[in-house]
C-alpha cells in the first residue's frame, strides 16, 4: 500500500512533469530567420532578434538595392511596429533562399505596411509572392498593416521565395520570417463538414492562416504563445455582441496527456471564452455567431479550441457547434470526453469547402437535452486556407472559365515558344540554341547581381 510519503513523492512527481512541459517548455526552432527589411539596425521583438536588412542580405539575390523607411507615426500600434518603420523594395523579380536544415513544415510570415516614401508610394505596389511549389500572393496590394502568415513542407535544402512586381509596379516587404512549425501541430486528417466524411491530406497541403482568434479574451501576443503566434480577439468578427459574454479562469486549464498541448494555444488562450449570455434567462434559446472572410473555391481548415473553463460540475455544459449550416458537434460534453474533468484543453478539427460563399460561419448554441442550463463555449478559433490542386494559396473566386482561358494564353505562348525552339533546332545543330539560352540566362544574373546599387530613401 503506498504510504504518506508515497503519495506526496507522487505529488511532487506530478507537479514536477507538469513544470516541465509548462514552465520550461521554450520554442526552440531548427529553423529560424527573422529580418527586419530595409532596416539598419537589429529590432528586438519578445525574444527574438530580426536582423538588419544588411546582416540579411545573404539571402536575398536582387538586381538593386532599395531601402526606405518613414518618420510618420501612423503606424497601428502593435507588437510588430518596430518592423513597419522601414522597408524593402523590390524593383525586379527578387529571390531569399534559406537554408532548411530540417525538412518539415515551416512558417512564413510577410509583413506589410505600405507608407509612402519620396519616391515609392507603397500603397501603389502590386506584386506576386511565391515559392517553387506555391503561389502565396498574386497581384497583391497591401492595405493597413498586414501580417500573412503560411506554412509549406520543405523537402528539400533550401527554401525559396520570391518577390514578382506586377507589370511596371514594384514589390516591398517590410519583415520576414521562417521558423520551423513542429510536426504534431498539424496532422494529416480532419472531420470534413459535408458531407461529414474523414478528410486525409493535410500534410501535403500549403496552408495560409486567415485567422487566429483568442474567443472572449484579449488579444495575445507572441511572448504569451509558445510558437511565437498572435491570436486576436473575437471583436470584429462577432454578429451578435449582445448575446455573447466572456469567461476567464486561466488557473483552472489543464492539458490532459490526451487533448491539447501549450504549443496547440497556450493558456492565454484555453482561459478566456466567449459563452452565450445567458446568465438572466435559463430559456435562452439562441446560437452565437462569428463570420470570417475566406476566398471561395478553396476549403478551410478550421480549428476549434475548446476548454470548459466554465462549469462547476461534470455532465452540465451540453451545446451545439455549427460550421455554416452543418451541427458539427451535437450535443457536446467536455466532461464526457475527459472522463468527467472540467477544463480539460482541446481541439477538434474540421475541414470545409467554401464554394460559392465570402465567409465562413460558426456558431454556438445550446443543445436541446433537457434540464441543463442553456450554455455554450468557445475558447479559440483558428482558420487556415489549404492550397489548391494547382498548390496555390492566391486569387479564389475565380470561375473555371476564366482559369482555363488563362490556361490557353498559356498553352499557345508554349506552343509559340516550342515552334520556334524546333525551328532553330531543325536549322542548327541540336546542343546549340541550348547553351545559347543557358549563356544569355547567366549573364543576365551575373551582369544584374553585381554590385547592385543602394538607393536610400526618407519619407517626407
Ligand atoms: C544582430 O543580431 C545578430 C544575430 O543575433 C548578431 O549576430 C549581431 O551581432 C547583431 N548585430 C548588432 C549590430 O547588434
Ligand atoms: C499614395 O498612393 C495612394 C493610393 O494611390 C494615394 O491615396 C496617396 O495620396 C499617395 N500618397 C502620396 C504621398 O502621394
Ligand atoms: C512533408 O512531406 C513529406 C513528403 O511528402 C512527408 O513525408 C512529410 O510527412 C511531410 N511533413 C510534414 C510535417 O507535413
Ligand atoms: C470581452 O473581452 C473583450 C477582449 O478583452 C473585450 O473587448 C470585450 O469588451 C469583452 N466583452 C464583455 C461583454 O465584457
Ligand atoms: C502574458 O503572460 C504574462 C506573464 O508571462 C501575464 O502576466 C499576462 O497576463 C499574459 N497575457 C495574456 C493576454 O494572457
Ligand atoms: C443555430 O444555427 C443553426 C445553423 O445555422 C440553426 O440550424 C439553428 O436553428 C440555430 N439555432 C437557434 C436557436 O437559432
Ligand atoms: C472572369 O472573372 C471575373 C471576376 O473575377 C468576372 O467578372 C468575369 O465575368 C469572368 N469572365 C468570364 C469569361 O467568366
Amino acid at each position: 500500500m503506498m504510504g504518506f510519503v508515497g503519495l506526496k513523492l507522487l505529488f511532487i512527481g506530478v507537479v514536477f512533469l507538469l513544470c516541465l512541459s509548462s514552465c520550461y517548455s521554450q520554442f526552440n526552432p531548427a529553423d529560424k530567420y527573422s529580418i527586419d527589411c530595409g532596416s539598419p539596425s537589429n529590432t528586438t521583438i519578445g525574444n527574438r532578434v530580426f536582423l538588419s536588412d544588411s546582416l540579411a542580405s545573404s539571402f536575398l539575390s536582387t538586381p538593386q538595392n532599395v531601402l526606405v523607411d518613414t518618420s510618420a507615426n501612423s503606424i497601428p500600434s502593435s507588437e510588430y511596429s518596430p518592423l513597419y518603420k522601414t522597408a524593402r523594395i523590390f524593383t525586379q523579380t527578387s529571390t531569399y533562399t534559406f537554408r532548411i536544415t530540417q525538412s518539415g513544415r515551416h512558417w512564413i510570415r510577410l509583413y506589410f505596411f505600405p507608407f509612402s516614401a519620396s519616391n515609392y508610394n507603397l500603397t501603389t505596389a502590386v506584386f506576386s509572392v511565391s515559392t517553387p511549389d506555391h503561389s502565396l500572393l498574386s497581384d497583391f496590394k497591401a492595405e493597413g498593416v498586414q501580417t500573412k502568415e503560411y506554412s509549406v513542407n520543405v523537402t528539400s535544402g533550401d527554401l525559396e521565395i520570391t518577390f514578382t512586381p506586377t507589370g511596371s509596379s514594384f514589390a516591398f516587404l517590410n519583415g520576414l520570417e521562417v521558423v520551423s512549425v513542429p510536426d504534431p501541430l498539424i496532422p494529416d486528417d480532419a472531420m470534413s463538414v459535408n458531407p461529414p466524411t474523414n478528410f486525409k491530406g493535410m500534410l501535403n497541403k500549403a496552408l495560409e492562416t486567415l485567422a487566429r482568434v483568442n474567443m472572449g479574451g484579449p488579444v495575445v501576443t507572441s511572448r504569451n504563445d509558445s510558437l511565437w503566434r498572435s491570436w486576436v480577439t473575437d471583436l470584429s468578427y462577432s454578429k451578435n455582441r449582445n448575446f455573447e459574454s466572456n469567461a476567464s479562469n486561466p488557473t483552472a486549464v489543464r492539458y490532459p496527456a490526451a487533448g491539447a498541448t501549450q504549443d496547440d494555444a497556450p493558456i492565454s488562450v484555453y482561459g478566456t471564452a466567449a459563452t452565450m449570455a445567458s446568465e438572466s434567462d435559463p430559456k435562452a434559446n439562441f446560437n452565437v455567431t462569428w463570420e470570417f472572410p475566406v476566398d471561395r473555391g478553396f476549403q478551410y481548415l478550421v480549428r476549434l479550441h475548446f476548454c470548459d473553463i466554465v462549469s462547476t460540475s461534470a455532465n452540465t455544459l451540453y451545446f451545439n457547434v455549427y460550421i455554416d449550416d452543418s451541427n458539427v458537434l451535437p450535443d457536446y460534453d467536455l466532461s464526457t470526453k475527459f472522463g468527467g474533468n472540467l477544463a480539460m484543453a482541446s481541439y477538434s478539427d474540421f475541414v470545409t469547402q467554401s464554394l460559392n460563399k465570402n465567409q465562413i460561419r460558426i456558431s454556438i448554441g445550446p443543445s436541446t437535452i433537457k434540464d441543463v442550463y442553456p450554455n455554450a463555449i468557445l475558447n479559440g478559433v483558428e482558420i487556415m486556407k489549404l492550397s489548391n490542386s494547382d498548390g496555390s494559396l492566391s486569387g479564389g473566386n475565380i470561375p473555371s472559365s476564366n482559369s482555363s482561358s488563362k490556361k490557353n494564353i498559356g498553352l499557345i505562348i508554349g506552343v509559340v515558344v516550342g515552334v520556334l525552339v524546333a525551328l532553330l533546332a531543325a536549322n542548327t545543330p541540336m546542343e546549340q540554341p541550348l547553351v545559347l539560352a543557358q549563356t544569355s540566362i547567366t549573364g543576365v544574373h551575373s551582369q544584374q547581381f553585381k554590385k547592385p546599387p543602394t538607393i536610400l530613401t526618407k519619407a517626407g
